[in-house]
Formats: structure tokens, sequence, C-alpha cells
């Protein structure tokens, strides 16, 4: 794709860092994370050589679903501190050439959001319509347990939550409503917000209420009628007249379906989210509970993802989030090889085609927490999930033993910053327990580490900010069957790079693959024809044999040091 035709898709050169504002870092002592704990962290950002930090939601909630129930779409939360530390945290930023990306709950709202409390009030409210009611349940299951519809006492109705009954969904179908969802977005852009993040915004649009629906499927609420004449009337009405970019979670979103959302010439999002491999380890049937992967099911996502956009649209990378495990304790290794895989997925996600979407955490190596009893977990699945699991008689160690390969509890853990107590995220009694490893994985322990994962992912953002090809250029997957190795070319006019990522605890003898190349970065020292456990590489191949008699090349001019050439 010629460079030229994305000018103004300035995202597609970004880096994204998102914060779990929580667990990030606490200013004020109260062991909940603060925008004024965000601010004091942005050098940090900013040596990292991000360019967009995402924040999950940070509106006034009663954090049923930690800040995805909002109950003001106009004020931040108390606990995260005022509008003034928002104003500030966006000029900080500014000064920094970092921008904001906010995180907007639409399909749903809190339970406790005036329209809400005026709407579930009485049948004659002005806002009743801004939900969506029944005169009785139907089949539909919520993804975090239990029916979808919840009995409305005072008008004996019912109302529905594809969440939890605190997370009433939002009726799209009626024009007002969304015209109050777009005046949000202008007040946000208003304060200098760069872009959205659209919490599920595949699934604004409900199928009609006789369809059947047995179990959880993602794919049963996304794409409903209208998903896509309401993306292309907010696309009209906010989003390019205000020129920020948006990015759409997307569950039951298919490849296939994908270019719907994002091809340009459809007028919609920018990108989307989907969870082909969120789900990859989880059971068809129930996202909540653990099933087995393989390497070749996520390379498969992968390269299917890329195929399904390739000049039609673009991808989001991302490998961990708030919602899922740690990325290493997932699909990488916790022991011996726990520096190779991290900083192998750092090469992945900085070297597909793509923005990528770092989660807070996954910079140093973050792992999954040894939570010891239910007790010790506050997300309301795990809280759902373990009343479920008792009514129906299990016993509380199989439960944990499951709960412990999905919890989205893992994520959310504190940012482990430096040895002191509580990893430096508070000064006070943290609302989640802080993983004991922060005594060895911090950040100021990464910082003075050159060889530590932190360094790779600066190394890695900074070589692909410094490479035209691992933004723009074309993706060829190569051997794509092989059952160990994940590797590709990116290649833009005459720059041909090769990645070779051996996704496993083994040696892996890749034969002559990469042997005319010129290392340009790997996460072991030398380069011979077998991979070692989670080596990755990327090399420059040469167009003809002999190319690279002359050591200068594009990469080598960026930052010699910062490239590995010298290893
Ligand atoms: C997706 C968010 O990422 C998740 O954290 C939340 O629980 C659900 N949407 C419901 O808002």
């Amino acid at each position: 794709m010629p460079i030229e035709a994305d000018a103004g898709a300035w995202w597609k050169e970004a880096v994204v860092y998102q914060i779990y504002p929580r667990s990030f870092r606490d200013a004020d002592g109260d062991g909940i994370g603060d925008l004024r704990g965000i601010t004091e962290k942005l050098d940090y950002l900013a040596e990292l050589g991000v360019d967009i930090v995402w924040l999950c939601p940070v509106c006034a909630s009663p954090n049923v679903d930690n800040g995805y129930d909002v109950s003001d779409y106009r004020a931040i939360a108390p606990e995260f501190g005022t509008m003034e530390d928002f104003d500030r945290l966006v000029a900080e930023m500014r000064a920094r050439g970092l921008k904001l990306m906010m995180d907007l709950v639409f399909n749903h709202s809190s339970d406790q959001h005036p329209w809400f409390r005026s709407a579930r009030a009485s049948k004659d409210s002005p806002y009743r319509d801004y939900y969506l009611w029944r005169d009785a349940p139907n089949d539909w299951r919520a993804v975090f347990g239990g029916s979808a519809w919840t009995r409305n006492e005072p008008t004996g109705d019912w109302y529905c939550h594809l969440f939890a009954p605190g997370q009433p969904d939002l009726n799209w179908e009626n024009p007002a409503l969304r015209r109050e969802l777009y005046d949000v977005m202008r007040f946000w852009a208003g304060k200098g917000v760069a872009g959205f993040r659209l919490d599920v915004i595949s699934f604004i649009s409900k199928q009609p209420f006789d369809t059947p629906q047995a179990g959880v499927h993602f794919e049963f609420y996304a794409n409903g009628p209208k998903v896509h004449l309401y993306l292309q009337e907010m696309r009209r009405e906010v989003l390019a007249p205000l020129g920020v970019m948006s990015v759409g979670e997307a569950p039951g979103v298919s490849a296939q379906d994908a270019p719907l959302y994002v091809a340009a010439e459809r007028g919609e999002l920018d990108m989307i989210f989907h969870f082909d491999h969120a789900g990859l380890d989880r059971m068809p049937d129930d996202f909540w509970r653990p099933a087995p992967w393989r390497l070749s099911d996520l390379k498969d996502i992968l390269i299917r993802w890329d195929r399904a956009l390739a000049g039609r649209g673009w991808n989001s990378l991302y490998l961990g989030n708030h919602d899922l495990p740690r990325l290493l304790s997932r699909f990488g290794d916790t022991g011996a090889h726990r520096r190779a895989a991290a900083t192998l997925f750092a090469t992945m996600l900085l070297t597909l085609r793509g923005t990528p979407y770092i989660y807070q955490g996954d910079e140093i190596g973050m792992i999954n927490t040894p939570f010891e009893a239910i007790g010790e977990f506050r997300d309301i699945v795990a809280r759902n999930g373990w009343a479920a699991a008792l009514a129906e008689g299990r016993a509380e160690h199989e439960f944990l033993a499951e709960h412990m390969q999905v919890s989205r509890d893992h994520a959310r853990t504190p940012m482990q910053w430096d040895a002191s107590r509580h990893g430096g995220f508070t000064s006070g009694t943290p609302w989640i327990r802080t993983n004991p490893d922060y005594a060895v994985t911090n950040v100021a322990a990464e910082r003075a580490d050159p060889g530590s994962v932190y360094h790779h992912y600066r190394r890695m953002i900074a070589l692909r900010k410094a490479t035209p090809a691992l933004v723009h250029g074309d993706f060829v997957p190569v051997d794509a069957g092989n059952p160990d190795i994940f590797a590709y070319v990116r290649a833009l006019d005459d720059v041909l790079l090769l990645v070779m990522l051996n996704v496993s605890a083994a040696a892996v003898d890749i034969g002559d693959l990469g042997r005319d190349g010129m290392m340009v970065t790997g996460n072991y020292d030398g380069h011979g024809r077998v991979l070692r456990p989670f080596e990755a590489r990327v090399l420059r191949m040469a167009e003809e044999p002999g190319d690279y008699a002359s050591p200068a090349c594009s990469i080598n001019e960026v930052d010699p040091a910062y490239m590995g050439l010298e290893r």
C-alpha cells in the first residue's frame, strides 16, 4: 500500500499503551490507582517510546464492573481524582507528545445512571426508551452469568443487560439516546482527547427479541441488524468532524466480517479488537472455562486477520489486556525461559502488521498472581462464577484451579514499580493483592538492566518507528504449517525483513532459513541454524546475495546500538 495513501491515518504508525487506572499508580495512598499517579509516570511512558495512552474507564461509576458501569459520562470518578487532575494529565501528556484515548462504555450504562433511575421508576419517564424493556424475559444469557433480564419491581417488567444487572443495555434504536452519546464524545474531544476505545461496540444493535439463544456466544450478541447504520452515523456526526481516531471492541466479529467495520470507504471505525485469540484457550461454549491451546491455532488466527484486512482496513494487535490473564502465563513461559518468552512476544507484537497495543506490565514481563482463595479475587466474573459453582456443588479448590487460568484479576494486580512494599504502587493497602513477584520483577530493576524485557520493548518500539516496512510493509507468512515456529516477512520497497519466532521451550532446527540475512535484532546472542527456546530474530534479507558487504542500511542508521547490530 503506498504510504502517501495513509496521510492522516497517524494512528497506523502509533504504538498504544493501555493503562488500567485502578492498578497503575496510587498517588494519594488510598490503595486505588489514580490520575495523579498516571501523571507521575508519564516520563516513564515517554521513555518507553509509546505514542497513545488508552485509559480504561475513568468516569463516575458504582464499580460493579470497575468502571464499565458508568453513572455519569461527564464526571471523573472521585477515587481517580478530579476534572482538574484530568485536564492536567492531558496537558502533561501533550507536553511529552503523548495522545490520550478514552474508553467509552456506550452499550450499557450503570443502573445508577440518572437515565436508568428515572426509566425504572415509571413507564412515563422521558428516559424509559433509553433502555430495553420486555413484559417477560426470553432465554438470552448474560456474559457474566445468569439471565440477561432482570425484573424491575416498580414497573413489573424486565430490562435487558448483556453483562451484570447493574449494567442495563442502552437502546440505540432511540435517536435521542444516540445524540446524548455523541455529545459525550464532543465533550471529551473538547478536552483534548485524541481517540476513543468503544466498549463492546459490536453489541449495540440487538437481535430481535424472539431470536432463541443457548449459552453465551459472542456471535449471538454481535452484528445486530443496525450496527453498521449506527456506526456510520457516529462517524458522520462525531468521529469525522472531531478528527478523533476510534477502535471498537468487537467480540463476536469474524475476520470475514471485519472489513464491514473498518474498511475506510465504509466510514465506520478505524480499527476493531477481535476476540479470536482471546478465546483460544477457552471452551467453545463457555468463555470462563479454560481449554488447551496450540500455536498453530494462534498463527492461523493472526494470519487470517491480516489477510482479511490486507488492503481493505487496518488491524489492531494485542496479546494482553485487562480482561485476560497475563500473556506469559497463557502463551509463554514463567520459569527458565521467562525473559526469552517475554521478549519474543514483544518482537511479535511490534513486527506484525497493525497498530500494536501494549498492556501495562507486559513490558516488564509480569505474570499471573498466585491467588490462594476465592476471597482474594475482586472481579465480578470470579464472584458470579463461584456462586454458580457452589450451586452446582463444586469444591472451592476445583473452581479455584480452573478460575486461576482465566481470571481477569491477573491483569489487574498493581503495576510493579520497584522492590518496596506493594511494588511501589501505593503507600496504603492496595484494593487487590499485589503479586509477590514484584520483589524481583519491577520497573526499577528492568530499567537498570540493559538486557531486560523492558529494554527489549524500547528497542522494538524504536525499530518499528524507524522502519516503514514494519508499519506499512506487506506481511507474508513463511513455512506457515510449521508447528513450532512462527515466521514471516515484512517487505516494503527494497527492505525485506524476516521475523523468526520459536514459540516453544524446545530448540528447533530451522535449516537454512534466514542464513543469508543480516541480524537486525534478537533476544539471544549469536545466531545459528537452531532457534533456542523462545528465540526471536529479526533479519534483514538481501535482495541479492552479497548485498550486505557494506553494513550501511536504513535500519543501521537509526541507532546501531539500539538495533542490536553490535551483537
Ligand atoms: C469489555 C470490557 O473490556 C470488560 O472489562 C467489561 O467487563 C465488559 N466490556 C463490559 O463492559
